[in-house]
């Protein structure tokens, strides 16, 4: 049997990794200042993270939602106490779609209605309503396009105020900096206005922290940074460190009841073991702080090179705006430097989105390295 070729893929294959250090099959290291799309939040192979998970294999690795699992409410305590977010119920899942799905799900239960304003240049996922949700028509389907999802600019408020004062609107999904689409963001003033509307509107604001969350803004979450609550936010990457893991966050004013969600494998004791250990290792280690002292220090060394026309992000969910399209340079930095970076929907956009614990030292090499390449 052959795989299903959809992804087109750099002739690179990691079999080991620490830290920040990749190391493929001929023994040749690189840098990861991408972390496999953000996954990567306490570095590769983190001693505590394979431990917490280790311990949890010898114990019990997977039994269903069905019976009683008390890693699941350890996590939904410790998760509320970190983010700030503790008037909020946790429902675990797999992915970062499934996490979106959810979260969009619940706004038709809550509100009785379907239509979804979501922004363009989103990224929320691959399936049904997530996808019909993202801005890219190229990866909608014909049975995604069903879905009523009307995509508005960011950052227009007299179109966003039209179009939610329809009153069919179930939920608004907003990314609070655009992971994909080349790291745009709602300002204060759109996202605040946007909750306010959506309030008045009897529609629930969806946060989409699938990328920005679990401290990669420089602040546990996206959204902190602009003073708004969301009804339902949504969280997986940096989450599992690379175990997949996702989950739906939503007010507690939105009340359960049994069977409008459901997963077989969400939840299960090895994901809790796995996140667990991912957010004691963010308190531990504080790399929140780092995260947001380690942005500073990246901007500072970015804007000394004449080719980078712009900074874009927060803490270490980062972009280098160039005035050409960085494909062939995401090459020689992967060849030649042995740097992993990312590109974006924006074609001249690098992606910087390194472990949370990497050290100025990290930073310095990064540059040296770029400046090669750009010379
Ligand atoms: C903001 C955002 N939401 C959702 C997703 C989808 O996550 P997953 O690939 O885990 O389904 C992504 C993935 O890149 C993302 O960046």
């Amino acid at each position: 049997m052959n795989l299903f070729e959809v992804y087109p893929l750099y002739n690179v294959t990691p079999v080991s990794a620490k830290g920040i250090v990749v190391k493929d099959e001929k023994g040749q290291e690189y840098l990861d200042f991408y972390g496999g799309h953000a996954v990567i939040s306490i570095g590769h192979s983190h001693p505590h993270y394979l431990r917490r998970i280790k311990e949890q294999l010898d114990k019990i690795g997977f039994y269903s939602n069905a019976v009683q699992n008390p890693l699941q409410s350890e996590l939904a305590e410790k998760l509320g106490q970190l983010s700030g977010c503790g008037d909020y119920n946790l429902f675990l899942c797999n992915s970062g779609a499934e996490a979106n799905e959810n979260a969009l799900k619940m706004a038709s239960f809550q509100t009785g209605k379907s239509r979804v304003i979501a922004f363009k240049n989103g990224f929320h996922g691959r399936t049904s309503a997530a996808v019909a949700a993202t801005d890219n028509e190229k990866i909608n389907a014909p049975i995604n396009k069903q879905q009523k999802v009307t995509i508005l600019p960011l950052n227009d408020i007299e179109s966003f105020k039209s179009e939610i004062q329809k009153g069919d609107v179930c939920g608004v999904i907003i990314e609070a900096i655009q992971g994909v689409g080349g790291l745009d963001e709602p300002s204060t003033k759109f996202y605040q206005e946007v909750a306010e509307l959506c309030k008045k509107n009897n529609a629930i604001l969806i946060a989409d922290e699938v990328q920005s969350g679990f401290g990669r803004s420089g602040k546990f979450f996206g959204f902190q940074h602009h003073g708004i609550q969301p009804d339902i936010i949504s969280i997986a990457k940096g989450m599992g460190n690379g175990f997949p893991v996702g989950g739906t966050l939503i007010h507690e004013s939105i009340k359960a009841t049994y069977g409008m969600l459901g997963t077989t494998f969400g939840g299960n004791h090895l994901a809790c073991a796995a996140t667990m250990a991912v957010l004691e290792v963010l308190e531990d280690e504080k790399l929140i702080k780092n995260a947001e002292k380690l942005g500073a220090y990246f901007r500072k060394k970015a804007v000394e090179i004449p080719q980078v026309k712009r900074v874009k992000g927060r803490g270490l969910m980062l972009g280098l705006e160039f005035d050409f399209e960085v494909a062939e340079l995401r090459k020689k930095l992967i060849y030649d430097q042995h740097l992993f970076t990312g590109g974006a929907k924006d074609k001249r956009v690098l992606r910087i989105l390194p472990a949370l614990n990497i050290t100025e030292k990290h930073l310095d090499i990064f540059f040296e390295r770029l400046k090669q390449e750009l010379k």
